[in-house]
């Protein structure tokens, strides 16, 4: 049966990359489309300046977009996926909890708060079962799920894998396309025939983000993975598509063959949004690349190669599509989770 869904901020990068993957989707029909008051009252067509690569589904163009109220969205919607600024999110998401809505979110609002389930549905399913805490400590019926920044869900998975070997130190180093920091993030003058050093608050979200999504919850509470990570996060002229350089050391030795037969063989689940095979891992050292790779599995597969040993462990380059597998492909594959274990 269909589960009618909403999208509050709609018109914005991630909000259209929500209708693309929603389009032709076996289980969710979409049903509201919210955005600021600048927007409500126009038809999608109007509100929206679409830039993704396929054209606006012609049934949700003349769809007219509301305010971001529960008021506004119709009573038989009963999932939404967020992908408003953290800050409106931090403000509005709560009212739509108290009126018993489950909220799959992009926003990083929340992520680390301790009843949150922040989750990645290949790597730690199990978080979810925070929601009951979660309905215990707040009193809502609805529930929140989070999914990670996009630069931390493309080395999660990836560490997941070399977890059985005992991790206890990641550096990792990125390099991130310009759509992660919205349309407008960083100007044409600003970004071409240059690097920028600096995300603010990326370096933060990758170092804690990463312990919550590998820790245990133990029923009651969730104990962070005890690893220490360090980030630096760089922007570079690449539209989509972050790539990163990782350095992992783990408790036992391991050899870079082991490594490559730990991510390959680490599993997907089957949800329709995860790929058959969750992590690809390149022989050739000169892969995995942004814009040969990026849209692997539909975009929803991270990719991994130039496995190496080094002083002290392993170092390896991995990357994944930031608006999909990064942004919107990780909430709808959270939804999905969502209805496979009957929260819907
Ligand atoms: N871009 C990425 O790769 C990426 C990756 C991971 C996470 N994220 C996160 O996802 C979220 C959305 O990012 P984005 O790049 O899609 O941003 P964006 O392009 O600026 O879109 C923002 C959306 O929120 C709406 N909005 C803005 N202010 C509002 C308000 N006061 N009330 C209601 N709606 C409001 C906008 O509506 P109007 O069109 O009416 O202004 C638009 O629909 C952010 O939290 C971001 O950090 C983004």
């Amino acid at each position: 049966m269909a589960v009618r869904v909403g999208i509050l901020g709609a018109t914005g990068a991630v909000g259209q990359r929500f209708i693309q993957l929603l389009e032709d989707h076996p289980t969710f029909e979409l049903a509201a489309l919210t955005a600021s008051e600048s927007s409500a009252g126009k038809t999608y067509r109007e509100a929206a300046k679409w830039r993704v690569n396929t054209p606006i589904p012609d049934d949700v163009a003349e769809m007219t977009v509301t305010e971001t109220t529960p008021e506004a969205v119709p009573d038989d919607v009963d999932l939404l996926f967020s992908s408003l600024p953290s800050g409106v999110a931090a403000n509005v998401e709560p009212g739509f909890l108290e009126e018993g809505y489950v909220v799959s979110s992009n926003s990083s609002n929340d992520r680390m708060a301790p009843d949150v389930p922040l989750t990645i549905p290949e790597v730690n399913p199990g978080h979810l079962e925070l929601i009951e805490v979660q309905r215990d400590e707040r009193g809502w019926d609805g529930a929140l799920v989070k999914n990670p920044n996009c630069s931390t869900i493309t080395m999660v998975p990836t560490l997941a894998a070399l977890d059985r070997f005992g991790l206890e130190n990641v550096h990792v180093s990125t390099l991130q396309a310009v759509s992660g920091a919205g349309y407008s993030g960083v100007t044409s003058m600003e970004i071409i025939d240059n690097a920028i050093p600096h995300i603010g608050g990326e370096e933060d979200k990758m170092e804690t983000e990463s312990r919550k999504l590998l820790g245990d919850f133990d029923g009651a509470e969730l104990h962070l993975h005890e690893m220490d990570v360090a980030a630096s996060c760089n922007r570079i002229p690449t539209l989509d598509g972050h790539l990163e350089n990782v350095f992992a050391e783990t408790a036992e030795d391991v050899s870079p063959e082991e490594a490559a037969e730990a991510m390959r063989e680490y599993p997907s689940v089957d949800l329709h949004s995860s790929p058959e095979q969750l992590i690809h891992v390149f022989e050739d050292p000169g892969r995995p690349q942004p814009r040969m790779d990026r849209e692997r599995g539909d975009g929803m597969q991270i990719s991994a190669g130039g496995i190496q040993t080094t002083a002290g462990g392993l170092k390896y380059n991995c990357l994944a599509h930031n608006t999909i597998r990064g942004a919107a492909g990780a909430s709808v594959l959270n939804g999905e989770l969502l209805v496979e274990e009957g929260y819907l």
